[in-house]
C-alpha cells in the first residue's frame, strides 16, 4: 500500500497545495475528501499560478487521476469555473472522479450561511460549507447521485427554497436552479463514479494515491478551536470519513506547517502578532487568503498546538513552509507554552474561554541574514535557519523532511 497523507497542523493554508503537486508527480491518484471550494489551494508551475478549490492539485499533472471523494461537499458552479480557468491557463484537462455521494452546495446554502450570521461571527468564506454539511447530517441534501432523478431534485429545491428564505437577499428561482442542476448531471455523469472502489482498488493494485488534506487540524470540526471552524474533519482520520476506503497503513503521514501561523477569520489565535512584525509577516509571505482575498491574521509558531496536531495526527514526517518569509528578522519567536492565570500549561486547551485568555511564553531563537530562497540542500542554509529547523524537530519529535523555500516546486528541499 502506498497511502501518502498531507494534512494541515495550523488553521490552514499552510502550503498543502504546493506539496500535494510535489508528491503527485509519482502518483496515480490524488484524493480530496474533505471540504470544498472553502479550500483554496495553490500552484505555481511553468503554466503560471492557479488556485484549486475542488480540484486536487496533484490532477494537473499529466496520468494523475484527480478524485472528489464523497467527504467533499461540491459547488458544481465553482467546479465548472475552475475547469475554465484550468483550460484558460492552456493546461492540460484534468483528469477527474467525482463521487457519485458527495453532497451538492446548491446557491441557498450561501444565502443561509450569510443569513443566518455565520459569515460574519466566525468569518466563514461564504462558500455555503456549513449549511450544505448540516443539510447533509439532517438529511435533506442532494447528492450528485440524485441529480439524475428528476423529481427528487425538484422537491428538494423547491422545498428547501421555501423553507430558506433569506431575509434581505433576492429570492432564488426554484425552476431554474432544478434546471441547472439537471445540466451539470448532463455535463458531470461521465465523471462520477463509485470513488471508495477506486481508491480501494488502485491501492490493493500496489498504486500510489495521495490524499490532499484541505483546512488544518485546528479548523476541524470536533477536533479544532469549536466553534471557530469549518464543518469537516481536517486531520488524517478525515481520509477514512471522507473516502470509505480502510486504510491499514499510510505509507507516510506528513503534517505541512508554516514556519511562523496564520489563521483568517475568527477565533482565538494566542500567538498572534498584531503589531509591525505581524504586519511584516503577511506583506512578506503574501498573507492573502487564496479564496476570499482577506488578510491572513500573523503570528508566530505555537509548539503547543503543533504538539497537539502530532498527537491527532501522528505524522510520520513533517514539510516546513515558508522558511524563506522569515529571513531578515534578527529574532524569531517561538510559542513554548501558554500561561493561564498564574499557571504554565502545555496541553492545548479545549475550552474556548481558555484558549482566548491565554498568554504565549516565548522563546527567542536567532535569525538569520541571508537570502535562502535558492538553497537547495540543508547544506546550503545558514547555520540559524538549520538550528530552527532542528529546534521544530526535536520539539515535535518528527522529522522535517521537506523543507520549502519559495511558491515554486523547486524552491524545496528534500532530507532523507
Ligand atoms: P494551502 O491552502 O495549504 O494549499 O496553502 P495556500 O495555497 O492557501 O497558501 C500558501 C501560499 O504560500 C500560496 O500563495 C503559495 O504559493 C505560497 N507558498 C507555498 N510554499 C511557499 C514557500 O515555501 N515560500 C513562500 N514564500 N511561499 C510559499
Ligand atoms: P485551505 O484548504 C484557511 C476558515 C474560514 C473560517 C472557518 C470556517 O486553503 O487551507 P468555512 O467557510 O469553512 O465554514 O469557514 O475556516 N477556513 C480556512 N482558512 N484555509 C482554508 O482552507 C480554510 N477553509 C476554511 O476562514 O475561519
Ligand atoms: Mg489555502
Amino acid at each position: 500500500m502506498k497511502a501518502i497523507a498531507i494534512i494541515g497542523m495550523q488553521w490552514g493554508d499552510e502550503g498543502k497545495g504546493k506539496i500535494s503537486h510535489l508528491l503527485s508527480e509519482r502518483a496515480d491518484l490524488v484524493v480530496r475528501f474533505n471540504g470544498g471550494p472553502n479550500a483554496g489551494h495553490t500552484v505555481v508551475d511553468a503554466y503560471g499560478t492557479i488556485r484549486l478549490h475542488h480540484i486536487p492539485t496533484g490532477s494537473l499533472r499529466e496520468g494523475v487521476t484527480g478524485v472528489l471523494a464523497h467527504g467533499m461537499v461540491i459547488d458544481p458552479w465553482v467546479l465548472r469555473e475552475e475547469l475554465q480557468e484550468i483550460s484558460r491557463q492552456g493546461r492540460p484537462e484534468p483528469r477527474l472522479l467525482i463521487s457519485e455521494r458527495a453532497h451538492v452546495i446548491l446557491p441557498y446554502h450561501k444565502d443561509r450561511e450569510i443569513g443566518v450570521g455565520l459569515a460574519k461571527s466566525l468569518g466563514t468564506t461564504r462558500r455555503g460549507i456549513g449549511p450544505a454539511y448540516a443539510d447533509k447530517a439532517a438529511r435533506l441534501g442532494l447528492r450528485f447521485i440524485d441529480l439524475s432523478d428528476h423529481e427528487l431534485v425538484q422537491e428538494r429545491v423547491y422545498k428547501l427554497l421555501n423553507a430558506t428564505r433569506v431575509p434581505g437577499r433576492p429570492a432564488l428561482d426554484p425552476e431554474r436552479v432544478a434546471q441547472e442542476l439537471f445540466e451539470f448531471y448532463a455535463v458531470f455523469r461521465e465523471r462520477l463514479g463509485d470513488t471508495q472502489s477506486h481508491i480501494r482498488k488502485a491501492l490493493a493494485s500496489g498504486k500510489t494515491v495521495v490524499f490532499e488534506g484541505a483546512q488544518g487540524t485546528l479548523l476541524d470540526l470536533d477536533l479544532g478551536t469549536y466553534p471557530y471552524v469549518t464543518s469537516s474533519s481536517t486531520t488524517v482520520h478525515g481520509i477514512g470519513w471522507g473516502t470509505g476506503v480502510p486504510i491499514r497503513e499510510f505509507s507516510r503521514v506528513i503534517g505541512v506547517l508554516k514556519a511562523y501561523t496564520t489563521r483568517v477569520g475568527e477565533g482565538p489565535f494566542p500567538s498572534e502578532d498584531r503589531g509591525p512584525q505581524g504586519a511584516l509577516l503577511r506583506e512578506r509571505g503574501g498573507e492573502y487568503g487564496a479564496t476570499t482575498g482577506r488578510p491572513r491574521r500573523c503570528g508566530w509558531l505555537d509548539l503547543v498546538a503543533l504538539r497537539y496536531a502530532q498527537q491527532v495526527n501522528g505524522f510520520t514526517e513533517l514539510a516546513l513552509t515558508k522558511l524563506d518569509v522569515l529571513s531578515g528578522l534578527p529574532w524569531i519567536p517561538v510559542c513554548v507554552a501558554y500561561r493561564i492565570g498564574g499557571e504554565r500549561v502545555e496541553e492545548f486547551p479545549a475550552s474556548l474561554r481558555e484558549l482566548s485568555q491565554v498568554r504565549p511564553i516565548y522563546e527567542q531563537l536567532p535569525g538569520w541574514k541571508e537570502d535562502i530562497r535558492k538553497a537547495r540542500s540543508f547544506a546550503d542554509l545558514p547555520r540559524a535557519a538549520r538550528d530552527y529547523v532542528a529546534y521544530i524537530q526535536e520539539t515535535l519529535g518528527v522529522p522535517v523532511r521537506i523543507i520549502s523555500l519559495g511558491p515554486e516546486p523547486e524552491a524545496t528541499i528534500f532530507r532523507d
